[in-house]
């Protein structure tokens, strides 16, 4: 196992340094470590805890913040992958725990390998795991085939989406949809039934009834391909629901468009795994947790900031 570099855990009453053994050191209060801050870095902090403070609150009795009532939803355990062409080591070693109802954040350097965690997770054929175990909603998820992962309840939208020229936007949307409803032992949609479902959802990501009937993501721009992940997404829902960048190339009204559809698909039971550079993001949709995935070392310094 790769060892974990310190990391810290933000609380309203407490400030956890968690070093590279797994026990909690709690030291007394933020407070007397705010004059050690500039004013920039203290306006960072205190948005951030300000930006998680809506976020539900995990138990006071858990030692890293979390709310241990919560059952686990993605385990990831000394996860380690390979480049399968060129056989080398891309991934080396990460630990991840994901529960129920959590919003996480994935943040880090340009090719610290966030974007291959999420493709490894759900089952690129670019990868080969080579060591770990992944746990999803109890099941061995590295058993699974990559449909399967999905039809279990795994989202993941793609940093660069793909086109896919000649499949129509709303029929690729019907049959994935359907395909999910089978494996739920429920009827298939006809399209219109399909038609009344998805129109709302629409409406949530402010997308154009058109795109429907445009090939899926042939000749969108940026910010129409990720608004369209997020249509995914509205339409399959998620157990957990993988956003590689959703904010990247989107204006302010774009991403508060997204930002409240992913919002409004939350609930107690599913979560969200969000990889991004920007603050931004982090203002509209409000994580318990940041990681940060260490260029160095290729390995997920546990808990960013999170509150109790
Ligand atoms: N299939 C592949 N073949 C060769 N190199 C790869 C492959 N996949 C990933 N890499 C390399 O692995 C490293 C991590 O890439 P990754 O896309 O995961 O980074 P990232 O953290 O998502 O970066 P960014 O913030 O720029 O999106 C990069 O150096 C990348 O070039
Ligand atoms: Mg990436």
């Amino acid at each position: 196992m790769a060892a974990l570099l310190p990391c810290t855990h933000f609380s309203s009453a407490k400030f956890t340094f968690l070093p590279s053994s797994s026990s909690a050191i709690t030291i007394p209060a933020l407070r007397p470590l705010r004059p050690r801050l500039n004013h920039r870095r203290r306006l960072s902090l205190n948005s951030i805890r300000a930006s998680v403070s809506t976020v539900d609150s995990p138990l006071a009795s858990s030692t890293d913040g979390r709310d241990e009532k919560k059952k686990p939803l993605l385990q990831v355990t000394d996860l380690t992958a390979i480049i399968a062409e060129s056989r080398q080591e891309i991934i080396k070693g990460v630990n991840l725990l994901v529960n129920e109802g959590e919003i996480h954040a994935i943040m880090g350097k340009n090719g610290s390998g966030k974007s291959t965690l999420s493709k490894v997770l759900v089952g690129h054929p670019d990868y080969e795991v080579t060591g770990g175990s992944v746990i999803f909603k109890g099941e061995n998820l590295l058993e699974m085939e990559p449909e399967e992962r999905s039809l279990a309840g795994l989202f993941m939208s793609f940093q660069s989406p793909v086109e896919i020229p000649g499949v129509n936007n709303i029929d690729f949307l019907q049959m994935a949809y359907n395909a999910r409803r089978r494996q739920l032992g429920e009827p298939e949609l006809g399209p219109i039934e399909f038609y009344a479902y998805i129109y709302p959802k629409l409406e949530l990501v402010n997308m154009k009834t058109d795109f429907l009937n445009r090939n899926v993501n042939e000749g969108f721009s940026g910010g129409e391909k990720k608004r369209n992940e997020i249509l995914q997404l509205a339409v399959l829902g998620a157990d957990l629901a993988i956003l590689d960048e959703i904010d990247s190339g989107l204006d302010v009204d774009a991403l508060r468009d997204v930002a409240q559809a992913v919002n409004g698909i939350l609930t107690s039971k599913n979560s969200v795994l969000m990889i991004t550079h920007y603050r931004r993001l982090l203002e509209f949709i409000k994580p318990a947790f940041i990681h940060i995935m260490d260029l160095a070392w290729n390995i997920m310094n546990c808990c960013g900031f999170g509150m109790t």
